[in-house]
Protein backbone atom coordinates (compact mmCIF):
# COMPACT_ATOMS: atom_id res chain seq x y z
CA UNK A 1 0.00 0.00 0.00
CA UNK A 2 1.08 3.33 -0.41
CA UNK A 3 1.06 5.76 1.43
CA UNK A 4 -1.26 8.46 -0.41
CA UNK A 5 -2.53 10.25 3.38
CA UNK A 6 1.24 11.01 4.13
CA UNK A 7 3.40 12.08 1.10
CA UNK A 8 6.22 13.92 3.38
CA UNK A 9 6.58 11.21 6.14
CA UNK A 10 9.90 9.76 6.73
CA UNK A 11 11.71 7.80 4.90
CA UNK A 12 12.13 4.19 6.19
CA UNK A 13 15.27 2.50 4.94
CA UNK A 14 15.95 -1.77 6.14
CA UNK A 15 19.61 -2.26 6.65
CA UNK A 16 19.80 -5.92 5.82
CA UNK A 17 22.55 -8.47 4.95
CA UNK A 18 21.35 -12.09 6.47
CA UNK A 19 25.19 -12.45 6.77
CA UNK A 20 26.28 -11.47 10.70
CA UNK A 21 29.54 -9.23 10.75
CA UNK A 22 29.45 -7.54 7.76
CA UNK A 23 28.58 -4.13 9.33
CA UNK A 24 24.78 -3.62 9.78
CA UNK A 25 24.61 -2.26 13.24
CA UNK A 26 27.56 -0.22 12.79
CA UNK A 27 26.14 1.35 9.68
CA UNK A 28 22.95 1.80 11.50
CA UNK A 29 24.25 3.63 14.04
CA UNK A 30 27.04 5.82 12.67
CA UNK A 31 24.93 6.74 9.31
CA UNK A 32 21.76 7.82 11.45
CA UNK A 33 24.30 9.76 13.46
CA UNK A 34 25.89 11.07 10.25
CA UNK A 35 22.41 12.30 9.20
CA UNK A 36 21.18 13.51 12.51
CA UNK A 37 24.60 15.57 12.26
CA UNK A 38 23.61 17.00 9.04
CA UNK A 39 20.60 18.51 10.27
CA UNK A 40 17.86 15.40 9.79
CA UNK A 41 15.64 13.96 12.12
CA UNK A 42 16.25 9.90 12.09
CA UNK A 43 14.77 7.23 14.39
CA UNK A 44 17.03 4.13 14.79
CA UNK A 45 14.31 0.95 15.32
CA UNK A 46 16.24 -1.46 16.73
CA UNK A 47 15.26 -4.90 15.21
CA UNK A 48 18.22 -7.50 15.94
CA UNK A 49 17.28 -9.40 19.32
CA UNK A 50 21.28 -8.65 20.27
CA UNK A 51 20.46 -5.39 20.67
CA UNK A 52 23.81 -4.26 19.57
CA UNK A 53 22.32 -0.23 18.24
CA UNK A 54 21.18 0.33 21.53
CA UNK A 55 24.30 -0.72 23.36
CA UNK A 56 26.75 1.23 20.94
CA UNK A 57 24.06 4.38 20.91
CA UNK A 58 24.43 3.99 25.41
CA UNK A 59 21.07 3.01 26.23
CA UNK A 60 21.39 1.00 29.33
CA UNK A 61 19.71 -2.23 29.49
CA UNK A 62 17.54 -0.47 32.73
CA UNK A 63 16.55 1.90 30.22
CA UNK A 64 15.37 -0.83 28.14
CA UNK A 65 11.82 -0.79 29.75
CA UNK A 66 9.50 -0.28 26.54
CA UNK A 67 11.53 -2.16 23.16
CA UNK A 68 10.27 -3.32 19.82
CA UNK A 69 8.78 -6.13 21.57
CA UNK A 70 6.33 -4.41 22.78
CA UNK A 71 5.43 -1.95 19.73
CA UNK A 72 5.19 -5.91 17.58
CA UNK A 73 3.74 -7.84 20.36
CA UNK A 74 1.95 -5.99 22.23
CA UNK A 75 1.33 -2.61 20.58
CA UNK A 76 3.03 -0.47 22.81
CA UNK A 77 2.60 3.35 21.87
CA UNK A 78 5.29 5.35 19.84
CA UNK A 79 5.49 7.70 22.88
CA UNK A 80 6.50 5.03 25.04
CA UNK A 81 9.18 2.92 23.11
CA UNK A 82 10.62 6.17 21.18
CA UNK A 83 13.71 7.57 23.13
CA UNK A 84 16.17 10.05 22.86
CA UNK A 85 19.55 9.32 22.48
CA UNK A 86 23.55 10.72 22.78
CA UNK A 87 23.18 12.53 19.45
CA UNK A 88 21.03 15.00 19.36
CA UNK A 89 18.07 14.87 16.52
CA UNK A 90 19.12 10.84 16.50
CA UNK A 91 16.17 8.73 18.51
CA UNK A 92 15.66 4.69 19.38
CA UNK A 93 13.52 2.20 19.85
CA UNK A 94 15.81 -0.38 21.93
CA UNK A 95 15.64 -3.98 21.84
CA UNK A 96 16.32 -6.34 24.15
CA UNK A 97 16.91 -10.59 23.53
CA UNK A 98 13.02 -10.85 24.42
CA UNK A 99 12.82 -9.89 20.51
CA UNK A 100 14.13 -13.52 19.79
CA UNK A 101 11.15 -15.14 20.71
CA UNK A 102 8.47 -12.68 18.22
CA UNK A 103 8.51 -14.98 15.49
CA UNK A 104 7.11 -17.97 17.30
CA UNK A 105 4.75 -15.84 19.35
CA UNK A 106 3.32 -13.90 16.27
CA UNK A 107 3.28 -17.35 13.81
CA UNK A 108 -0.85 -17.27 14.85
CA UNK A 109 -1.63 -13.61 13.81
CA UNK A 110 -2.88 -12.72 10.75
CA UNK A 111 -0.95 -9.05 9.86
CA UNK A 112 2.46 -10.91 11.34
CA UNK A 113 4.53 -9.13 8.55
CA UNK A 114 2.71 -5.64 8.79
CA UNK A 115 3.25 -4.97 12.15
CA UNK A 116 6.16 -2.68 11.96
CA UNK A 117 4.83 -1.14 8.73
CA UNK A 118 1.40 -0.58 11.08
CA UNK A 119 3.11 0.18 14.20
CA UNK A 120 5.35 3.02 12.35
CA UNK A 121 2.74 4.47 10.14
CA UNK A 122 0.60 5.82 12.97
CA UNK A 123 -0.36 9.09 13.26
CA UNK A 124 0.99 9.72 16.71
CA UNK A 125 4.47 9.24 14.26
CA UNK A 126 3.93 12.73 13.08
CA UNK A 127 4.98 14.49 16.40
CA UNK A 128 8.78 13.55 16.02
CA UNK A 129 8.59 15.26 12.46
CA UNK A 130 11.22 12.19 11.09
CA UNK A 131 13.20 12.30 7.74
CA UNK A 132 14.60 9.12 8.00
CA UNK A 133 13.64 5.99 10.17
CA UNK A 134 16.36 3.63 9.87
CA UNK A 135 16.05 -0.21 10.79
CA UNK A 136 19.04 -2.55 12.16
CA UNK A 137 17.80 -5.97 10.66
CA UNK A 138 18.55 -8.72 12.49
CA UNK A 139 20.99 -11.47 10.98
CA UNK A 140 18.42 -13.71 9.02
CA UNK A 141 15.73 -13.37 6.90
CA UNK A 142 13.35 -14.26 9.27
CA UNK A 143 10.09 -12.53 10.01
CA UNK A 144 11.45 -9.51 11.18
CA UNK A 145 13.55 -8.92 8.94
CA UNK A 146 10.17 -9.37 6.76
CA UNK A 147 8.55 -6.95 8.96
CA UNK A 148 11.36 -4.43 8.27
CA UNK A 149 11.19 -4.88 4.36
CA UNK A 150 7.41 -4.76 4.76
CA UNK A 151 7.49 -1.51 6.73
CA UNK A 152 10.75 0.17 4.30
CA UNK A 153 10.61 2.13 1.24
CA UNK A 154 14.17 0.77 0.34
CA UNK A 155 17.00 -1.78 1.01
CA UNK A 156 20.06 -0.53 2.49
CA UNK A 157 22.84 -3.69 1.81
CA UNK A 158 25.97 -3.75 3.92
CA UNK A 159 28.25 -5.35 1.68
CA UNK A 160 31.82 -6.51 3.89
CA UNK A 161 34.88 -6.00 1.49
CA UNK A 162 35.46 -10.06 2.18
CA UNK A 163 36.04 -13.36 0.33
CA UNK A 164 32.18 -14.53 -0.50
CA UNK A 165 30.78 -11.62 0.28
CA UNK A 166 28.41 -11.56 -3.05
CA UNK A 167 27.33 -15.10 -1.96
CA UNK A 168 24.55 -14.25 0.26
CA UNK A 169 23.12 -11.73 -2.15
CA UNK A 170 21.04 -13.82 -4.49
CA UNK A 171 19.38 -14.87 -1.12
CA UNK A 172 18.58 -11.78 -0.29
CA UNK A 173 17.49 -10.51 -3.19
CA UNK A 174 14.98 -13.31 -3.54
CA UNK A 175 13.30 -12.17 -0.16
CA UNK A 176 13.41 -8.89 -1.20
CA UNK A 177 11.71 -9.93 -4.58
CA UNK A 178 8.65 -12.28 -2.57
CA UNK A 179 8.49 -8.98 -0.43
CA UNK A 180 7.58 -6.92 -3.42
CA UNK A 181 5.25 -9.41 -4.94
CA UNK A 182 3.56 -10.26 -1.87
CA UNK A 183 3.03 -7.30 0.59
CA UNK A 184 5.32 -4.03 -0.45
CA UNK A 185 5.79 -4.00 -4.52
CA UNK A 186 7.22 -0.54 -4.45
CA UNK A 187 9.77 -1.53 -2.09
CA UNK A 188 13.83 -0.24 -3.79
CA UNK A 189 16.96 -1.50 -3.43
CA UNK A 190 18.78 1.28 -1.82
CA UNK A 191 22.39 0.85 -2.84
CA UNK A 192 25.06 -1.42 -1.68
CA UNK A 193 28.05 -0.31 0.66
CA UNK A 194 31.27 -1.45 0.80
CA UNK A 195 32.50 -2.39 4.29
CA UNK A 196 35.55 -2.65 6.07
CA UNK A 197 37.34 -1.93 3.38
CA UNK A 198 41.37 -2.35 3.31
CA UNK A 199 42.55 -0.61 0.06
CA UNK A 200 46.00 -2.33 0.73
CA UNK A 201 44.08 -5.16 0.10
CA UNK A 202 43.90 -6.97 -3.32
CA UNK A 203 40.93 -9.01 -2.59
CA UNK A 204 38.94 -5.80 -1.05
CA UNK A 205 40.23 -4.71 -4.45
CA UNK A 206 38.49 -7.64 -5.81
CA UNK A 207 35.30 -7.81 -4.33
CA UNK A 208 34.76 -4.33 -5.37
CA UNK A 209 35.38 -4.91 -8.95
CA UNK A 210 33.14 -7.90 -8.74
CA UNK A 211 29.92 -5.78 -6.91
CA UNK A 212 30.66 -2.86 -9.70
CA UNK A 213 30.35 -4.96 -12.54
CA UNK A 214 27.63 -7.26 -10.94
CA UNK A 215 25.86 -4.72 -9.35
CA UNK A 216 26.38 -1.50 -11.21
CA UNK A 217 24.75 2.12 -10.14
CA UNK A 218 23.45 -0.03 -6.97
CA UNK A 219 26.78 -0.09 -5.24
CA UNK A 220 27.08 3.48 -2.96
CA UNK A 221 30.31 5.22 -4.28
CA UNK A 222 31.47 5.75 -0.93
CA UNK A 223 33.27 3.06 0.82
CA UNK A 224 33.65 2.29 4.53
CA UNK A 225 37.52 1.31 5.24
CA UNK A 226 37.80 -0.72 8.02
CA UNK A 227 39.18 1.53 10.77
CA UNK A 228 39.83 0.64 14.18
CA UNK A 229 38.15 3.54 15.39
CA UNK A 230 34.53 2.24 14.42
CA UNK A 231 35.36 -0.78 16.02
CA UNK A 232 36.02 0.54 19.51
CA UNK A 233 33.19 3.63 19.84
CA UNK A 234 30.82 1.00 20.76
CA UNK A 235 32.55 0.46 23.96
CA UNK A 236 32.11 4.15 24.91
CA UNK A 237 28.49 3.74 23.46
CA UNK A 238 29.15 6.63 21.00
CA UNK A 239 29.15 6.82 17.34
CA UNK A 240 32.42 7.08 16.07
CA UNK A 241 31.16 10.71 14.65
CA UNK A 242 31.44 11.68 18.38
CA UNK A 243 34.82 9.21 19.56
CA UNK A 244 36.80 10.60 16.99
CA UNK A 245 35.54 13.04 14.87
CA UNK A 246 38.01 13.26 12.06
CA UNK A 247 39.10 9.47 12.13
CA UNK A 248 38.64 7.95 8.42
CA UNK A 249 35.65 5.81 9.38
CA UNK A 250 33.65 9.11 10.52
CA UNK A 251 34.35 10.87 7.38
CA UNK A 252 33.35 7.88 5.55
CA UNK A 253 30.28 7.39 7.13
CA UNK A 254 29.60 11.20 6.84
CA UNK A 255 30.33 10.69 2.62
CA UNK A 256 27.86 7.76 2.52
CA UNK A 257 24.74 10.20 4.28
CA UNK A 258 25.75 12.93 1.77
CA UNK A 259 25.37 10.52 -1.17
CA UNK A 260 22.03 9.34 0.49
CA UNK A 261 20.61 12.66 0.85
CA UNK A 262 21.63 13.33 -2.69
CA UNK A 263 19.71 10.67 -4.13
CA UNK A 264 16.71 11.25 -2.14
CA UNK A 265 17.09 14.89 -3.39
CA UNK A 266 17.05 13.43 -6.75
CA UNK A 267 14.27 10.92 -6.97
CA UNK A 268 12.30 14.51 -5.60
CA UNK A 269 13.26 16.38 -8.19
N1 LIG B 1 34.54 -0.08 9.18
C1 LIG B 1 34.88 -0.89 10.19
N2 LIG B 1 36.15 -0.91 10.65
C2 LIG B 1 36.51 -1.73 11.67
N3 LIG B 1 35.67 -2.58 12.28
C3 LIG B 1 34.39 -2.60 11.87
C4 LIG B 1 33.92 -1.76 10.81
N4 LIG B 1 32.60 -2.02 10.61
C5 LIG B 1 32.27 -2.95 11.51
N5 LIG B 1 33.33 -3.31 12.26
C6 LIG B 1 33.35 -4.31 13.34
O1 LIG B 1 32.95 -5.56 12.81
C7 LIG B 1 32.11 -6.26 13.72
C8 LIG B 1 30.77 -6.59 13.05
O2 LIG B 1 30.09 -5.39 12.73
P1 LIG B 1 28.53 -5.21 12.97
O3 LIG B 1 28.18 -3.85 12.53
O4 LIG B 1 28.16 -5.60 14.35
O5 LIG B 1 27.96 -6.29 11.94
P2 LIG B 1 26.47 -6.90 11.82
O6 LIG B 1 25.52 -5.95 12.45
O7 LIG B 1 26.26 -7.05 10.34
O8 LIG B 1 26.51 -8.23 12.50
C9 LIG B 1 31.97 -5.37 14.93
O9 LIG B 1 32.89 -5.79 15.90
C10 LIG B 1 32.32 -3.99 14.42
O10 LIG B 1 32.87 -3.16 15.42
MG1 LIG C 1 24.10 -6.33 13.95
Amino acid sequence: MTDLSRPTGPRIIAIANQKGGVGKTTTAINLSAALAEAGRRVLLVDLDPQGNASTGLGVEMEDRDQTTYDLLVDDAALDDVIQATVVDGLYIIPATVDLSSADIELISNEKRSFLLHDALRQVAMDQFDLDYILIDCPPSLNLLTVNAMVAAHSVLVPLQSEFFALEGLSQLMLTIREVRQSANPNLRIEGVVLTMYDRRNNLSQQVEQDARDNLGDLVFSTIIPRNVRVSEAPSFAIPVLSYDTGSQGAVAYRALAKELMGKQNRAAA
